[in-house]
């Protein structure tokens, strides 16, 4: 028999993504919330030079334990998970060493950008076990990631909201609004550590996901202000870049009596900002999610940012859980 190396470092092929997403699931339904955000999933097929992919195996080579570190921030970001039934024997606390090493050693290549930083390690729904684990290991709470949500009483469909005057509501066209939204992703997010470094390859792959749907991005344009920003001209150009924007996400499939339907991204451009537009985008996701028959909005916060904490909780949102990312003082 084979026995397979503890851990095991490098990309990982088509049966590997599947054990480690076998292994998110477990640790799903144990522990009541997914260990593995969005961003790592997509990741799990990279061979990336900024991306590493940790497995650990059981001596018959069953997938325990999995961390994958993203060094393309300026702080490493790492997401880990053990299987329940293997937690307390110190996989965690290997996988936990090697994504730091990982991280903070300089390459042999010499790379300075990709390595030499900083881990920080999420922990989804900070759960009393992680707490635990990022204690022991001399780490400190560093963000606060909030999960918000609001259930809708389904009376009447609501309308869609009207735009103000001088702007224009219209979907999201795939593949000609494409940089246009980039661009005004960056300036709402220019501060935000994930977000506002979006590439047109980030944006693709969401495309391609299957719970993509152009006809729940919603874009704010202004209306035409002159020669060749015309927003529906016959060529299809973008025409004028956004001013904001809400982009929805109802992931299919889901079981019956959870109709989650999720603001995903909503961002308003700095130079925009203070004029009511972000709530009128948020009351636009609401109207969308309601009339796909989602039974509850959902939607991920920074802690610290106050503005949009008010606009959520002013549209009725409450905290359902809180996502933890720790690191070393
Ligand atoms: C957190 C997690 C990764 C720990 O994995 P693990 O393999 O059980 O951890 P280890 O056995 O290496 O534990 C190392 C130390 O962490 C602490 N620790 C681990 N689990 C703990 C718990 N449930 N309660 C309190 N302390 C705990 C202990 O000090 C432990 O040392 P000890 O067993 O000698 O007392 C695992 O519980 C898990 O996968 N949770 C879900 C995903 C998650 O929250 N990931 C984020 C981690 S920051």
């Amino acid at each position: 028999m084979r026995i397979a190396a503890p851990i095991e470092i490098g990309p990982l092929d088509a049966a590997a993504q599947q054990a480690v997403r076998d292994l998110a699931a477990a640790a799903e339904s144990h522990d009541g919330v997914a260990p593995l955000s969005e961003q790592p999933l997509l990741n799990l097929g990279t061979d990336a030079e900024w991306i590493t992919h940790v497995v650990a195996h059981t001596t018959s080579g069953s997938t325990i334990g999995y961390v994958q570190v993203d060094r393309s921030g300026e702080t490493a970001s790492a997401e880990l998970v053990i299987h329940p039934e293997h937690r307390r024997n110190g996989r965690g606390r290997m996988l936990l060493k090697t994504a730091e090493r990982d991280a903070t050693l300089p390459s042999r290549s010499g790379e300075p950008s990709q390595h030499g930083k900083q881990l920080r390690v999420w922990a989804h729904g900070d759960l009393e076990a992680a707490r635990g684990f990022a204690r022991a290991a001399g780490m400190h709470p560093v963000r606060e990631l909030l999960f918000l949500a609001r259930t809708f009483e389904q009376s009447a469909a609501p309308q869609l909201p009207t735009a103000p005057a001088g702007y224009h509501l219209r979907t999201f066209r795939p593949g000609v609004d494409d940089d246009a939204w980039l661009r005004v992703n960056a300036r709402a997010f220019a501060t935000h550590p994930e977000q506002g470094r979006m590439t047109l390859d980030d944006l693709r792959a969401r495309q391609a996901e299957e719970w993509f749907d152009p006809e729940g991005f919603f874009l704010l344009v202004p209306e035409s202000t002159g020669e060749g920003t015309s927003k529906d001209s016959a060529d299809g150009a973008a025409g004028a870049d956004p001013v904001a924007f809400q982009w929805t996400k109802v992931e299919p499939g889901r079981p019956d009596g959870v109709r989650d339907g999720e603001i995903y991204v909503l961002g308003v451009d700095p130079d925009h900002q203070g004029k009511g537009l972000g709530r009128l985008m948020t009351d636009v996701g609401l109207a969308h999610l309601a009339r796909t028959g989602a039974t509850r909005a959902v939607l991920y916060v920074e802690g610290d940012n106050a503005p949009a904490l008010a606009t959520y909780e002013r549209s009725g949102f409450t905290r359902a859980a809180v996502h933890v990312q720790y690191a070393r003082p």
